[in-house]
């Protein structure tokens, strides 16, 4: 007879679900403060899909957290909407200024999604920053807004960037300027024109290159950008990261504490600028 188990994985921070041993789901997660955990993603392996096993999972987290006194802040979609529809959960849920973080890059490797990867988890309690996937997005089309249909992921998008406290973009440098994804989310939050999701929102900007400009121009650019959909653009730190090939562990953590300690000190600056100009 088949045996479903879970656990809670310290080492990897992780609540996972296993089917006779085998490891088949998995809550991943990071700890913001002492007290609080943020539920980043809900997995379950495809061909055990549909058996209920994520909620399983859940319920076995939310009562292991109960237990020991925890909060949670459900970022992930799935979890988000488990406790919408759940009392006892929201019970648990810990308040949070959401940050969103909008990355150039999707290279696999890509030094920009380093760097936004330990993003995620430089906020103190209280603050929860998350990457916000723009891959997907399709060319922005103005024909969406004059004529119709917004295609559903736009509307998606649009509300997720409504959504959010603070916005954060990572961009490398191509050909002097930051990338055209960035452009193409941009553009599509701030329509349709009088509805643009961007504006009066804190945000920070922050150029990442292997080349030894740190990606200045890049990130010069981005601003005038963002200051031109109304964001309230932090000044000051700037961040303009050189040599970024010298800069990472192959487990993707900063080889060099300084460098670390650098972009704590310039999140810290950021939620500082957001308290004052919320
Ligand atoms: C089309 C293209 C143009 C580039 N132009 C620049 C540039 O103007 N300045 C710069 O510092 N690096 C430039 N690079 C190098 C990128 O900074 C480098 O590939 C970097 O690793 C990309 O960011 P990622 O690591 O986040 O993917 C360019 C790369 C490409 C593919």
């Amino acid at each position: 007879m088949e045996t479903l188990q879970f656990k809670y994985v310290d080492e990897s921070r992780r609540y996972a679900a296993y089917q006779d041993g085998r490891e088949i789901g998995r809550i991943l997660l990071s700890l913001n403060g002492e007290k609080t955990m943020v539920f980043r993603h809900v997995q379950v392996e495809e061909q055990f899909r549909g058996q209920g096993i994520a909620g399983q999972m859940l319920a076995f987290a939310m009562e292991d957290v109960k237990q020991k006194g925890l909060k949670v802040v459900p970022v992930c979609p799935y979890a988000r909407k488990a406790f919408d529809n759940n009392e006892e959960y929201r019970a648990f849920e810990a308040p949070a200024k959401r940050f969103g973080i909008f990355v150039g890059s999707f290279r696999v490797g890509s030094y920009s999604r380093r760097l936004a990867d330990l993003l995620e988890d430089m906020t103190p309690e209280g603050y929860v920053a998350e990457i916000i996937r723009i891959k997907d997005l399709p060319f922005y089309d103005q024909a969406w807004d004059t004529d119709g249909p917004v295609p559903d992921k736009i509307i998606a998008f649009r509300a997720k960037v409504k959504s959010l406290d603070g916005v954060i973009f990572v961009t490398p440098e191509y050909n002097r300027t930051f990338t055209a994804p960035i452009k193409n989310a941009v553009d599509i939050a701030s329509r349709p024109m009088g509805k643009n999701n961007w504006s009066r929102k804190p945000a920070m900007v922050m150029g990442i290159t292997p080349g030894a400009l740190g990606a200045l121009a890049a990130a010069l650019e981005l601003k005038k950008l963002l200051t031109v959909v109304n964001t309230v653009l932090m000044g000051q730190p700037e961040v303009y990261i050189a040599e970024a090939k010298d800069l990472f562990n192959e487990d993707g953590s900063f080889i060099n504490e300084g460098t670390r300690e650098f972009i704590q000190s310039v999140m810290n600056a950021f939620i500082r600028f957001y308290e004052k100009h919320k």
